[in-house]
């Protein structure tokens, strides 16, 4: 028969499927780690606050300590029907020091059990998906190293616009990306208060030092509010929303990569290893790794949907709808673990084809440029872009390009073109011609590419 920690207040046992219902054993034994940390650390308050004699404490730091190394080596070890990982382990101390073990839960509730576990753990778990979101960062500078002064047509509303450095192109899907590690780094320090002392919901009636305790378990600070601390899982919902858009980020990264590698574009070329074939058409080469990231990236936004429609109907205090936040975490977690590498395997096996993707950076893409052009001879912009639409107008009903044009065709659109407008009309003078930081000037993308590789190497990556 299954015991609980709240059995003493019942008649007979539990409805054995609506045990099985409310149980959480199944997923929340990830957190054993984290529990058996939280509770030798517990252990070690209640003994500097004198409530268990200091040999007790030490003996059930120790026994905990046991506890934890047994799972590495007993095959069955999580193999058991407990209704969460905080019974299982007070069961397993019990079992290990017989009645005594059953005052390690003095002054404890669950409810700040349950928050200290997952706060430790996304404290210990963040930092992996950080490292993963940078090892794309890094196959994304590597490429973009690689690209040199190549050159790409880039798209507004998916029309080609005006051309850019592919290297441009790769630090443009970067950029999130270091927004998203930072965004983590936020979610842990959300994470990084210590509700230990928050008991049920209204406090505990020991004398735990939690400002020692806190440094005891790494936490930066103690939560401000015990009634708050029990129902707060605001902590979980940043992690949850950081994870959706960096799956975001991850999704249209994938898309660019889908249509350019496309036979359409094919500015660049899919290693074969990361790509599938068709069980019918023999010619396909499909790229089935990306389509999953974007497929998925709808859990994960379900994800964070799911934990914020959770918390917004709750009344203040621990209720167990809040059980459901550890699904979602782990969830957006495994899918992130499982997306990052794969997107990093693909970038760093893209092809650039140079010449397609230069050629398709040409043509009436420089708009913008003779319009600039006729700018820098005096005319208001607004202006500019009249003579010019004109003149693509012309252009396009004639299926004829910039270069085409006599010089006296420029002329008669404007006296202001003078022969040197037919330097101005190349894509290399086009980027070359940008002049802010942000830009796609090569200048300005090598400097960016370098504060790239400085933040990769702060990360421990380069
Ligand atoms: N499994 C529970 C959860 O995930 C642990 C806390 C249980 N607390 C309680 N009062 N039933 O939220």
């Amino acid at each position: 028969m299954t015991t609980t920690l709240w059995s003493g207040r019942f008649d007979g046992a539990p409805d054995a499927a609506a045990f099985d219902f409310g149980a959480s054993f199944r997923f929340d034994r990830r957190l054993f780690e984290d529990d058996v940390t939280g509770s030798r650390a517990w252990a070690r308050a209640l003994g500097r606050a004198g409530i268990l004699p200091a040999d007790e404490a030490q003996r059930f730091d120790a026994a905990l300590g046991a506890i934890f190394s047994r799972a590495d080596t007993q095959q069955d070890f999580f193999t058991a029907n407990d209704e969460d990982v905080h019974s299982f382990v007070e069961r397993l101390l019990v079992e290990s020091l017989g009645d005594s073990g059953r005052r390690l839960h003095t002054g404890r509730s669950r409810n700040e059990q349950v928050s200290v576990d997952l706060r430790l753990y996304l404290k210990r778990r963040i930092p992996l998906v950080q490292r993963a979101v940078a090892g794309v960062v890094q196959a994304l500078a590597d490429q973009a190293d690689a690209a040199g002064d190549a050159l790409m047509p880039s798209y507004t509303h998916f029309r080609p616009a005006q051309p850019v450095l592919v290297a441009h192109f790769l630090l443009s899907h970067a950029a999130p990306l270091v927004r998203d590690v930072e965004r983590f780094a936020g979610a842990i320090r959300e994470a990084d208060a210590l509700p230990l002392g928050s008991g049920a919901i209204a406090g505990t009636a020991y004398a735990i030092d939690v400002e020692a305790l806190a440094r005891d378990l790494g936490f930066a600070r103690v939560v401000d509010n015990s009634m708050d601390a029990s129902s707060d899982r605001d902590f979980a919902a940043t992690f949850l929303y950081a994870s959706a858009l960096t799956m975001v980020h991850l999704s249209r990264l994938a898309e660019d990569v889908i249509i350019l590698c496309g036979d359409e574009h094919r500015f660049f070329e899919l290693s074969d290893a990361l790509s599938t074939g068709s069980s019918m058409m023999p010619q396909k080469k499909n790229p089935d790794p990306l389509e999953l990231v974007r497929g998925k990236t709808g859990r994960t936004i379900g994800q964070l949907v799911a934990m914020l429609t959770t918390l917004k109907g709750l009344p203040t205090g621990y209720n167990k709808d809040l059980q459901e936040d550890k699904e979602a975490v782990f969830g957006a977690e495994d899918t992130l673990a499982g997306c990052l590498p794969v997107v990093r395997s693909v970038v760093h096996g893209l092809t650039l084809n140079r010449e397609r993707a230069a050629a398709a950076a040409s043509g009436l893409l420089l708009a913008t440029d003779v319009a600039d052009y006729l700018v820098g001879r005096g005319l208001p912009f607004r202006r500019a872009h009249e003579v010019v639409g004109g003149l693509v107008r012309k252009l396009v009903a004639e299926h004829r390009d910039f270069p085409s044009l006599s010089m006296e065709e420029w002329r008669a659109a404007s006296d202001r073109f003078e022969p040197d407008i037919r330097d101005r009309i190349t894509p290399a003078v086009s980027v070359a011609a940008k002049m802010t930081p942000q830009s796609t000037a090569p200048a300005a993308v090598r400097s960016r590419l370098a504060n790239v590789r400085k933040w990769l190497t702060a990360q421990g990556l380069c």
